[in-house]
């Protein structure tokens, strides 16, 4: 029988913590359902001392799903581990993780203390989380650039206090994949108790390394990897659940059991990009919309006669389809729902009721709804429930005349009316947008994309927005693409107050 390679989803932690990619408590439930239903073993589902809305979300993930075990973060110290203990209250099987810095930057520089003091905090979260929870990590922060001696100690000594997983990150994404696995094969031939624990990956993908560095540390003897959706992380993120699966699944030498159901991956990969804001990028591994487009007519060609000529998965089997046509103005909303569930989304009361009511304008424009639409749909519902709403838009563009907008706002229920020149219609209707909301805002990144195909095919926009020095994320999705631009930025200034 295959190994279990446990996958262990940091999706609602790691990459939620991201400036812009922050969910609110529902759409984290989404998330979170839609990872159980791909079928990830341990959902980390917050950092609960960190702020309420953490606390809150780690207590409402674990009362709505079952199978995967929810994970809470905390530092190694007693306050952070009395807050998770309390959030895990509800679930199912709850893990505690907690751990600490032990490489020289970490140990000397960040927290003033020396090699031994770490150990012995380390040992005393330990023990002291293993009081809540039979099921505890430790993470020894920035082990991938910790000296392996220093770190065989404190790994001995953490599973000597109970923990249950071993953490070993590569906080800073430095390592090469040789290196990481070395690493790995080191705490495995030195630490004495190394078999009382499972050796987990945690690889940032600072040097575009966290994928080869992750299969590099299973082929040494890990048996957890931490994931995120779509590489989301920290700086230039974490491993990408999708690759290290695929990966695993492509090789036959690679014999694990991963318990994920590959065919949801397209889903929740869209599912995370629509609520996170976090657009992926077009040629990303897997989950990209072109992962599977075969343009040159060499490889055209090839992929008529055999398709193994040049794919070496079958996009099918990642949940890739040709976005079928589901919907049209005339269903009604238990047809909508049951789509929506189909999907993975599941939506109920007045969340539905404000998808269903988007649901029936897109349809008066586009007449057919596919798969795709619904998706996006379900990322901009939020925008019914935004102070800021944009209420009307009138643009008058086009060879040789001035770009003009007049755009109408809806803040905290007052209705402001605004009208500016541009140089194109997306500039004027944002001029005045910024005129009415006076706030300083720059634009930071603007990109456009079509949803599926066809000139009446939905527009998508995502937009990055600074203020005072902070980044705020937006989307938008419309028939009409300067209305998705606006939207777009109404979405991202929301978030600024
Ligand atoms: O990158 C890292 O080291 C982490 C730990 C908190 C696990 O995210
Ligand atoms: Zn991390």
């Amino acid at each position: 029988m295959s190994e279990k390679v446990y996958i262990f989803d940091t999706t609602l932690r790691d990459a939620e913590q991201v400036p812009g990619c922050q969910l609110n408590t529902i759409e984290k439930i989404e998330v979170a359902r839609q990872l159980e239903k791909l079928g990830v073993d341990i959902i980390e589902a917050g950092f609960p001392i960190s702020s309420p809305g953490d606390f809150n979300s780690v207590v409402e993930i674990s009362k709505a799903v079952t199978n995967p075990t929810i994970c809470a973060l905390t530092r190694a110290v007693k306050k952070d581990i009395d807050v998770a203990a309390q959030a895990l209250e509800f679930a199912k099987r709850g893990r505690i993780h907690t751990g600490i810095g032990t490489s020289p930057y970490h140990i000397y520089e960040k927290l003033r203390m020396t090699p031994e003091t770490v150990i012995e905090q380390a040992v005393e979260a330990v023990k002291y989380a293993r009081r809540f929870v039979d099921d505890v990590e430790f993470y020894a922060e920035d082990a991938g650039r910790s000296d392996e001696e220093y770190l065989a100690r404190v790994i001995e000594a953490v599973i000597a206090a109970g923990a249950t997983v071993v953490n070993i990150p590569d906080t800073t994404g430095y390592c090469l994949p040789n290196e990481y696995g070395a690493k790995i094969a080191y705490l495995k031939n030195n630490v004495p108790n190394i078999d009382k624990a499972i050796i987990s990956t945690h690889c940032h993908n600072d040097l575009g390394m966290a994928t080869a560095n992750t299969l590099a540390a299973v082929q040494n003897g890990a048996r957890q990897v931490e994931v995120t959706i779509n590489g989301l992380g920290e700086r230039a993120g974490n491993t990408a659940l999708e690759e290290v699966v695929m990966a695993i699944k492509c090789h036959s030498n690679l014999d694990f059991d991963l318990g994920i159901d590959t065919k949801q991956i397209i889903s929740t990969s869209k599912l995370v990009s629509n609520l996170m804001r976090m657009p992926v990028q077009a040629n990303k591994a897997i989950v990209g919309r072109n992962a599977f487009a075969h343009s040159s007519g060499i490889h055209q060609d090839g992929v008529l006669k055999s398709r193994e000529t040049y794919e070496i998965i079958a996009p099918e089997d990642v949940g890739v389809d040709q976005s079928s046509i589901v919907l049209t103005a005339r269903s009604g909303r238990a047809a909508l729902k049951h789509h929506l569930n189909e999907i993975g989304y599941t939506p109920e009361g007045e969340a539905l009721d404000e998808i269903y009511q988007r649901f029936l304008e897109l349809a008066d424009k586009k007449k057919m709804i596919t798969t795709r639409d619904l998706e996006v749909l379900v990322g901009t519902t939020h925008h019914c429930r935004m102070s800021i709403q944009l209420v009307g838009l009138q643009v008058v563009c086009g060879k040789s005349a001035l770009p003009t907008a007049t755009v109408q706002i809806s803040f905290d229920g007052d209705i402001f009316t605004e009208t500016a020149c541009g140089n194109g219609p997306v500039d004027a209707a944002i001029t005045a947008v910024k005129n009415i909301t006076k706030r300083r805002v720059h634009i930071e990144e603007f990109l456009i994309q079509a949803i599926t195909r066809g000139s009446d095919d939905l527009g998508k926009v995502h937009m990055q927005i600074s203020h005072k020095g902070k980044m705020y994320h937006g989307f938008g999705a419309n028939t009409d693409i300067v209305t998705a631009s606006v939207e777009s930025f109404i979405d991202a200034i929301s978030k600024i107050a």
